[in-house]
């Protein structure tokens, strides 16, 4: 499954050398809540970056590996960015493998990935005992790897937890996409995911990563309910929060999903408010990183 991967406009050079003259952003698509649509966003925004001309790569951090599978791969037999993870920690020289970055990447429609495995549900045991800081193991890898010279977006699919790989992807994240389903889980959901942010800024480690946006996903339009918990939602995020308009339950994303496509694969204008939708959060992005 190996493909290309061309190394020479960014090696080693210290922050500077991505075609933009800048050094490119991470972005982890979360929330512990399972079944909001992480995977459904990040893909499609993915692709929306991709088709304003950014080099984009994914990374599937949820050992679920959905978003692998939306880019073509059933099973990873064999090594997966697990196995890459792993290889960057030095005191775990025992269980290092021959593979390296170039070997996983997989490409679609111009589109990078490094798909996930199940083997990913052990990385918080098999990394238990090291004395390096585990929350950074994510960051150090990127960052070993130049990949933010290589490409203008990194985006994260993150698994519905808040463990380990999760802390992972938020100390490695410049910013934070946080897709949710208008509930009441929700609305106590995203209260315990802001805590976390408290303490990963109370490590005093790393940056805290920015909330660039609250995507309201799977809304039904016609349930009272619904809108009332949105605005309820709304309210408490504040009004500092950026929460973009509803992206609603679509068949024609099911549809996508099932063809393991994205939205912009589609002609028919039937998809155009969901290419509206999947834009706006590439332009809020685009906007943030300039
Ligand atoms: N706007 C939408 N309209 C219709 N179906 C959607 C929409 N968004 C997501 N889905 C569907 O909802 C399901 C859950 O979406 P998705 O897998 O993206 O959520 P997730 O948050 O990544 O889940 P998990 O927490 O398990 O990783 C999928 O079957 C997907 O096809
Ligand atoms: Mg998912």
């Amino acid at each position: 499954m190996g493909i290309f991967f061309n190394r020479t406009q960014s090696q080693n050079d210290e922050g500077k050398t991505n075609a933009e003259g800048g050094k490119g952003k991470v972005i982890a698509f979360l929330n512990q809540k399972g079944g909001v649509g992480k995977t459904t966003v990040a893909f499609n925004t993915a692709f929306a970056l991709r088709a304003q001309g950014k080099r984009v790569l994914c990374l599937d951090l949820d050992p679920q590996a959905n978003l692998t599978y939306l880019f073509g791969i059933e099973d990873v037999e064999g090594y997966s960015l697990y196995n890459l993870l792993l290889n960057s920690i030095r005191e775990l020289k025992g269980l290092h493998t021959s593979c390296l970055v170039s070997d996983l990447l997989v490409q679609k429609d111009g589109v990078d990935l490094i798909p996930s495995s199940g083997d990913l549900s052990g990385f918080e045991l098999t990394v238990a005992g090291i004395s390096v800081p585990r929350q950074l193991i994510l960051k150090k890898f990127i960052e070993k790897n130049g990949l933010t010279h290589l490409y203008d977006y990194i985006v994260i699919d993150c698994p519905p937890t808040l463990g380990l790989l999760v802390i992972n992807s938020l100390c490695a994240s410049d910013g934070v996409i946080v897709p949710f389903r208008p509930d009441d889980f929700s609305r106590k959901g995203l209260n315990a995911f802001y805590e976390v942010l408290e303490n990963i800024d109370d490590m005093g480690v790393v940056k805290v990563p920015e909330i660039l946006l609250h995507v309201p996903n799977l809304v039904d339009a016609r349930r009272k309910q619904e809108q009332d918990d949105l605005v309820n939602i709304v309210n408490q995020l504040g009004s500092d929060s950026k929460v973009m308009e509803p992206i609603h339950n679509k068949s024609q994303l099911v549809k996508a999903l099932g063809q393991r496509k994205s939205v912009y694969d589609y002609s028919s204008k039937e998809y155009a408010p969901l290419q509206e939708s999947f834009t706006k959060i590439a332009n809020v992005i685009e906007e943030w990183a300039q």
